[in-house]
Parts: structure tokens; sequence; C-alpha cells
């Protein structure tokens, strides 16, 4: 014999021996939204004796704060207007199942319910051993979110949000939705029957974001909704506000603002060099929320055109640097003309000064050239005395005689 039908030996034994009583399977409490269903679901137990008389025309009924013939509010034999309260029997009577669906179920049907039951042949039978609480409350139970896996949310590691309900008797069923403050989009919503999860990658913009889950129960003539809702944290790496920059005239003004989770530090660097606080360099520093900083850093010094200002936010997830546009002030613009001004004296005093030189040295060339006739003239003179041919000397001589 093996054990399934050991198990069944023993049961048929015990099933044998026992003398059926009336008894009762109920559930201590069950909870009803207004204006909704309610479900009873039980079985029941009659005396061997009366098995014969439970058929398809026995009557249930349900008393309601007592067991006194009085109390009954509900019996299936009669018509639903002879009722006090609306239901129908689901379960099949005569398989000692009962199930009940109480309607339009209203605030006073809180209470405590006794079952009864009736048959040709005398079956009569109230179980007060045990009964059922009815608590009718007017606003559903809130859901519950909360996230899959408790832990820090990195940017960038995967979320998974999930809400969960309790339900209630409802027709149609209650739904969970999801929505979210400030409003982002929301994807890959899985619902199950009433748990839904919410599975996105965290971004920063999921930052002190709001998500919330409602449960709603579209009753006949309104909605009945509950909600529960988590703020989510992400930490994340700084980031620079592209609005950072720098103006001014006299002096420099640069503002620069990052953003991280947890809370960055921000840096100043000069052509590559970290600023520090000095009478030159002026730096101001405001929390403007749990991750934001902004730092306005005052330039007192003269910049060069050549001169770099970067901002370097940094948290433990990361940093980020932004360039800023220095203006070009009143001192680098003067510093600039004082450049191209230098440059154009440097300019000028060079082609004086070629010019000048031109000058001494037309000037020097045309005296020589001069002196050098004159030598000429002399040298031409004294040639003549000396060399002239003997012939021309008697003609000269001659002449001379001739002019005297
Ligand atoms: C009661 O339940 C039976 C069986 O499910 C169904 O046929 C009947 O219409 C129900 N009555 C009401 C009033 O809902
Ligand atoms: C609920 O109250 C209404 C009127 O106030 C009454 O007619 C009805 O019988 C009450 N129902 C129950 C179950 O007590
Ligand atoms: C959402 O995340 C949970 C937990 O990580 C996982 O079990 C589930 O399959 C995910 N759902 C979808 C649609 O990715
Ligand atoms: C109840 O909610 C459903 C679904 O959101 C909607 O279609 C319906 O108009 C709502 N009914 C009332 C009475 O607000
Ligand atoms: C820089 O110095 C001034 C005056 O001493 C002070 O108010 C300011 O907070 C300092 N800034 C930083 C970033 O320490
Ligand atoms: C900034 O991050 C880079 C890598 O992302 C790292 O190499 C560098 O040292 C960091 N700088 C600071 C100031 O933290």
């Amino acid at each position: 014999m093996n054990k399934a039908e050991k198990i069944i030996l023993l049961s048929f034994l015990l099933q044998g021996f026992r003398c059926r009583e009336f008894s009762i399977s109920l559930p201590e409490k069950i909870k009803a939204l207004s204006g909704s269903c309610v479900i009873i679901k039980f079985t029941f137990e009659i005396e061997e004796k009366y098995e014969k008389n439970l058929t398809e025309s026995s009557t249930g009924c349900w008393h309601k704060d007592g067991t006194e013939p009085e109390k009954i509010v509900f019996n299936s034999s009669m018509s639903s207007q002879n009722s006090i309260i609306k239901g129908n029997i689901t379960g099949i009577l005569h398989k000692k199942d009962c199930t009940t669906v109480v309607y339009d179920v209203r605030s006073n049907y809180s209470g405590t319910y006794y079952f009864r039951i009736e048959s040709e042949g005398g079956l009569k039978w109230t179980y007060t051993k045990k009964h059922v609480q009815i608590e009718v409350i007017e606003s559903p139970p809130k859901p519950t979110v909360k996230l899959i896996e408790e832990q820090d949310v990195l940017e960038g590691s995967s979320v998974s949000l999930r809400c969960s309900a309790e339900s209630l008797c409802s027709s149609p069923p209650p739904t969970l939705t999801w929505s979210s403050t400030p409003r982002i989009p929301l994807s890959e919503i899985r619902q199950q029957e009433l748990i839904s999860d919410l599975n996105f990658t965290a971004t920063h913009r999921h930052h002190r974001v709001t998500f919330t889950c409602t449960i709603t129960y579209q009753l006949q003539d309104k909605n009945k909704t509950a909600q529960d809702n988590i703020t989510l944290h992400v930490q994340y790496a700084p980031k620079i506000s592209p609005s950072s920059s720098c103006n001014g005239s006299n002096v420099t003004v640069c503002f620069c603002e990052v953003d991280g989770n947890p809370s960055p530090e921000l840096e100043w660097r000069l052509s590559g060099r970290p600023v520090t606080n000095s009478s030159n360099t002026f730096i101001s520093e405001e929390r403007l929320n749990s991750t934001g900083l902004r730092s306005s850093i005052t330039l007192h010094q003269s910049l060069t055109h050549t001169s770099t200002l970067e901002c370097v936010g940094n948290n433990t997830h990361g940093n980020a640097t932004k360039r800023l546009q220095l203006p070009l002030s009143v001192n680098r613009e003067f510093q600039f003309y004082v450049n191209l001004s230098s440059l154009m004296i440097g300019v000028a005093v060079g082609a004086v000064l070629v010019i000048m030189f031109c000058a001494v040295r037309c000037i020097c060339v045309r005296l020589s050239t001069r002196q050098n006739v004159q030598n000429e003239a002399a040298d031409t003179y004294a040639s003549l005395q000396l060399s002239a041919p003997p012939s021309e000397y008697e003609t000269l001589n001659i002449k001379r005689v001739d002019t005297q």
C-alpha cells in the first residue's frame, strides 16, 4: 500500500466512525465597501439523518445581530423585494456550499451574521456557535506602494515599484493605476491580480518624484478610490546648469549652478588652477535645495584674452566640468588696445626709423656725390695740366697768347 492509498483508507475509516453533526466553517470577518458587494464563502455540515432532506429546494437564511426569528434579514426562498438585504446564494445548497453574495451593501449592513438552514422533513437549524462579522467601510483600503528591492537608487539602475492592494468584492473588479508628480511618462507597467509593478530605469529626472498608485472601485453612481505613494530619491553625479555664465565690465562676475545627489561640491579653476577665496577673487556659495548648489565668483584681477574659467562640480558619483565664456571686460579691451597701440607705435617708430635711415642715407649719398664731382673736376684740371699731351699744351699756349 502506497502513501496515497493509506491516506484514502484512513479518511474512509474516519468518515465511517465520525458522527456527522451540525457544523459550519465561516470566515470570521469580511470587509465590504459601501455601495459594492460582499461574498461570504463557506460550507456547512448537517446531521446524517437529514442528509436525504437536503435538496435544491432547501432554504438558506441569514440572521443579523442575533439568532431570534425576527432577526432574519435574508431568506433564499423569498424574492429580493421582501428581503432586508439584497443577496443571492450562488453556492449549491445540497452540496453544502451556501456561498452568498450580498449586493448594494449599505452602511447598516455592518454586524454579526448567523446562518440557518431549513428543509422539508424537519430540517431546521441555526448555526449559533459560529458567525461572520461584516464590516462595511465607506472608502476602499489603501493600496501599498514599495520598492521591490529596498536600496539606494542610483542613476542608471533599474527600479521596480510594486503596488499591492486588498481586493474587495466589486463588479467590475477594482483596478490599480499609476501616476506621478511631477508628471513623467510611466512605462512598463505589469498588472497582475491586484499587484501592479512599475519598472523603469532611474534617471536624475526621477529624483523626488512621487509615484502614486490608485485603486478604483467602479460603483453604480460613483467611483471610490484610495491611494498610496512613494517618493523616489535617486543618487546621481552633478550636473552643471546650462545657464551658468559670466558677465561684467570692470570686474567679472560668473555664476555656476550644480545639481547632484548627494549634494555636490563646486570648485572654480582659472586657467586650469583652482581658485581660492581671496581679495582678488571673491567666492560665495548658496545651497539651493537638498541637491543644488549655486556659486558665484567675482574676479578683480586682470585677465588676458587667453584666460579660461571652469566650474567643476563633483560628488561621490562623479564630476562635471563647464568652461565659462569670459566677457571681454574693459580691462581686457584696454589691454587689447594697449597691445594694439604699442604694436602700431612700434610699426610707426620702425617706419620713421626706416624713413630717417633712408633720408640720412640719401643725404649722405648726395653729399658724397657732390664732393666727388668737385674732386673729379680738380683731378681733371690737374690732369689736364699734368697729363695734357705736349701738342695740346702748345695749342693752349697758343690760345693763351691769342687772348692776351
Ligand atoms: C443569483 O444567482 C443565480 C446563479 O448564479 C443567477 O442565475 C441569478 O440571476 C442571481 N440573481 C441575482 C438577483 O443576481
Ligand atoms: C438599514 O436602514 C434602512 C433605513 O434606514 C432600513 O430600511 C434597513 O432595514 C436597514 N438595514 C439593515 C440591514 O439593518
Ligand atoms: C519588474 O521588476 C520585477 C522585479 O525586478 C520583475 O520581477 C518583473 O518581471 C519586472 N517586470 C517587467 C515587465 O519587466
Ligand atoms: C469611473 O471610472 C471609470 C474609469 O476610469 C470612468 O470611465 C467612469 O466615467 C468613472 N465614473 C464616474 C461616475 O466618475
Ligand atoms: C569667501 O570669503 C567671504 C568673506 O570672508 C565669505 O563671506 C564667503 O563665504 C567665502 N566663500 C567661501 C566659498 O568660503
Ligand atoms: C572627474 O572624473 C574623472 C573620471 O570620470 C576622473 O578621472 C577625475 O579625477 C575626476 N575629477 C575630480 C576632480 O573628481
